[in-house]
């Protein structure tokens, strides 16, 4: 008998697979129907201090092995998000939910970790320090001086589990210096990794560029993402404390993609693309699908196999 519970710092899920933020996660319908999925858990659209529009449209299209997004953190603000997390707590006792919060400038992350912590909100909250579509705003975590002064400030009062979502890295000495960094806090989990930055996509009946913000640059995910995901995940792994977990994604369209995250070290799985894409019945197919991966291996938990890929 296979299962898929797992843990994340003291709490515990009933499945890996969880969405990625920004993707069915903009309002209290999308969330709920996450949340009535086979879903382990789920975690909101990022916030921000005030509700936001976003980029202008077309913002988001689905490319041959992914998708290129552009959307500018349109959201609805963190105290709506706040809200919807009060009414799940209260109608999911014992359930964990995530919390996405950003930022649009370095000193709003104590504000909104001081709302956190003053509120009701039993979750773990994730730091996004990585949306790479806001025109004019450099993703925070590739400026390693100002991720520490915003986690510095971040941890002075808060006392809550959280994490932080981290762009794809490409580089050994970054790995090393942003895990150096990152295990100086009393960080429960990180999540590797957000889209791969600012790619460009042509259609080629009009020579045009997909979408419409930054000239047509945007975020990639999907199958394009995989292997930096998988390297991201796996490095950090065997850098970060060991109380640290990760939520690993970037890629996953098949219970292989998610069986081989968990390979590299990752505690849970979230799905972005191929939720935007095919919906939220690629939580059904996507548990099948690892079950039956974990079943043909042997194993009878992920945690047997957590971390143990091997090498040559
Ligand atoms: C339409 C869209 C919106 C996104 N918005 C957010 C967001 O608000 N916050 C965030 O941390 N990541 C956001 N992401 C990134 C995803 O959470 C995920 O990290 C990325 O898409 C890679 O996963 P994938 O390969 O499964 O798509 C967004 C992705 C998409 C496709």
């Amino acid at each position: 008998m296979v299962s898929l519970q797992t843990t994340l710092g003291d709490h515990s899920f009933t499945n890996v697979f969880m969405n990625a933020s920004g993707v069915h996660c903009m309002t209290a319908a999308e969330l709920d129907e996450v949340a009535a999925s086979p879903a382990g858990t789920l975690v909101t659209k990022t916030g921000t201090l005030e509700p936001r529009t976003g980029n202008p449209e077309p913002r988001f299209a689905v490319l041959e092995l992914g998708t290129i997004n552009s959307m500018g953190l349109p959201n609805k603000g963190i105290d709506y998000y706040l809200d919807y997390a009060a009414a799940f707590q209260a109608r999911h006792p014992g359930q964990t939910m995530f919390l996405s919060v950003a930022g649009m400038k370095p000193a709003d992350f104590p504000l909104l970790a001081e709302k956190i912590q003053a509120s009701g909100f039993t979750g773990l909250t994730e730091f996004n320090l990585s949306c790479p579509n806001v025109p004019g705003k450099p993703q925070i975590a590739y400026d390693f001086e100002t991720t520490q002064e915003i986690l510095t400030a971040i941890f002075k009062g808060f006392k809550k589990a959280a994490g932080v979502k981290l762009p794809p890295y490409f580089d050994l000495a970054q790995f090393d210096q942003m895990a150096a960094l990152l295990n100086q806090y009393p960080l429960t989990f990180i999540n590797s990794i957000n889209s791969l930055g600012n790619g460009l996509w042509i259609d080629p009946a009009t020579d045009t560029a997909a979408i419409r913000p930054k000239g047509g640059f945007g975020g990639i995910g999907g199958q394009y993402a995989k292997p930096i995901a998988l390297a991201n995940v796996r490095a950090f792994r065997q850098r970060l404390r060991a109380d640290i977990g990760i939520i690993g994604t970037g890629g996953v369209t098949s219970g292989r993609d998610a069986y081989d995250l968990i390979l590299c070290g990752a505690n849970l799985v979230s799905l972005g693309s191929i939720l935007a894409t095919e919906g939220i019945s690629a939580f059904t197919r996507l548990t099948a699908e690892l079950e039956a991966e974990m079943a043909k291996q042997g194993y009878a938990t992920p945690a047997a196999f957590r971390g143990q890929l091997k090498t040559l």
